[in-house]
Order: C-alpha cells, then sequence, then structure tokens
C-alpha cells in the first residue's frame, strides 16, 4: 500500500526536457577573440569537471563563437550578476557575426593576462581557459582548463543566477553558513 502512494507521488516527465533538472549552475558568459574581433555568447549547459579547475562546456557548432574557441582554443568564462540578466538572455538571442555584443549590451572588455579573448569587467568572476580536450566533440563538449581567475572588487549586485531551461531563471538567494559541519574538508573553507 505504502508502495502504491510513494508511487502516486512522482508523474512522468518528457525526457527531452531532463536537462533542466540539472541545468542550474550559473548561468555563463564566454568571451572570445577571433580575427581581431571580441565575441560573447550565453551558456547554461556546463559542468565544473574538477578543483584544478576543470570546466565543461557545450558549445555547438551553430554559434559564431564556436569557431573562435575550436580554431583559437581559448576563452575567458564569465559570471554575469542578476541585474545584467536581460542582457545576458539578449546575448544569447543573436550572433557575433552580426553584432559587437561588447558595445551593443554596454559591457566593458579588459585585457586579459593568458589569453587573447578579454575579461568583462562588469561580472562579478572572469576565468581565463584553454581548451585542453575535444574527446566528447560528439556532444559539442570542450573541457576548458582555467588559467587565471579573477573576481569583481565591488559588484553591483553579487548574485549570480541559474536558468531553469524553459526562459525562465532562478536568481541566487540566501546564504546559509555550513562551515562548521564540513569537518573533512576543512581545507575548502
Ligand atoms: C539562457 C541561454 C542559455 C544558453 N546556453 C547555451 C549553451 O549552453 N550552449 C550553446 O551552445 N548555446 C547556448 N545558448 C545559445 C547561444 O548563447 C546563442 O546561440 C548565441 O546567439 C550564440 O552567440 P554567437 O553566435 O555570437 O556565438 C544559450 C542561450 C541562452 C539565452
Amino acid at each position: 500500500m505504502a508502495k502504491i502512494k510513494a508511487k502516486a507521488a512522482q508523474e512522468a516527465f518528457p525526457l527531452d526536457r531532463a536537462f533542466t533538472f540539472v541545468e542550474s549552475g550559473p548561468v555563463l558568459l564566454i568571451s572570445t577573440r577571433h580575427k581581431g574581433r571580441n565575441n560573447l555568447m550565453t551558456v547554461s549547459c556546463h559542468a565544473s569537471l574538477g578543483f584544478e579547475p576543470s570546466i565543461g562546456i557545450a558549445l555547438g557548432p551553430w554559434n559564431h563563437s564556436h569557431a573562435a574557441l575550436v580554431e583559437g582554443g581559448e576563452c575567458v568564462v564569465a559570471v554575469p550578476p542578476a541585474n545584467l540578466l536581460e542582457q545576458v538572455v539578449d546575448i544569447g538571442n543573436c550572433s557575433g557575426a552580426a553584432v559587437d555584443k561588447f558595445s551593443v549590451f554596454g559591457l566593458t572588455p579588459l585585457a586579459a593576462s593568458a589569453v587573447k579573448a578579454p575579461l568583462v569587467a562588469e561580472c562579478l568572476y572572469n576565468l581565463e581557459c584553454r581548451v585542453v580536450n575535444r574527446d566528447l566533440s560528439a556532444y559539442h563538449f570542450f573541457v576548458l582548463q582555467g588559467l587565471k581567475a579573477w573576481r569583481h572588487k565591488a559588484p553591483s549586485d553579487p548574485r549570480s543566477f541559474h536558468a531553469v531551461g524553459d526562459g525562465t531563471f532562478v536568481l541566487d538567494g540566501e546564504t546559509v553558513d555550513l562551515r562548521h559541519r564540513m569537518t573533512k574538508w576543512q581545507h575548502c573553507i
């Protein structure tokens, strides 16, 4: 009886929307420089792969940024603040082939130190990266190795935001401090 009740708590969900269960890291901007032009695109399909840091991003060949990443082998991964949400969505709805996105969306490119792609001055964090692995290119997956990291000194909004996958977004909320329970992981604190 209890088993039937438990099953009733769950209903079938469309498999082709199941990525939305886990598409919850912060929405990212990927900054590239290719053939003398800077570009930005929005990416929400990504994964933290390790502490080195290694980051995986799924970036399809239909994007103008794809050639920059394949041919240049480097980029900047930037974490935009929540007060840039609308611009970040618009950045993901136009092509760098037609638009200078830094200029149109009022963002400031800053010289990076290890890659040609620019940092995004307004972002909470910037991570200069090199592409180190393309074994999963069938999934349009790039493994990036972080080379140099930056943090905004005084962000206009400290919150990042997360894509649900259906055009809605969740802004960061309450922070819960459980550092006292991280007894096995003191070196991370
Ligand atoms: C919220 C959001 C998330 C996105 N996530 C991804 C993603 O993870 N991978 C991808 O290839 N494209 C993603 N896109 C689409 C690209 O950002 C979009 O195709 C963009 O126009 C590419 O710019 P580009 O052609 O200048 O490179 C996303 C778009 C939005 C609005």
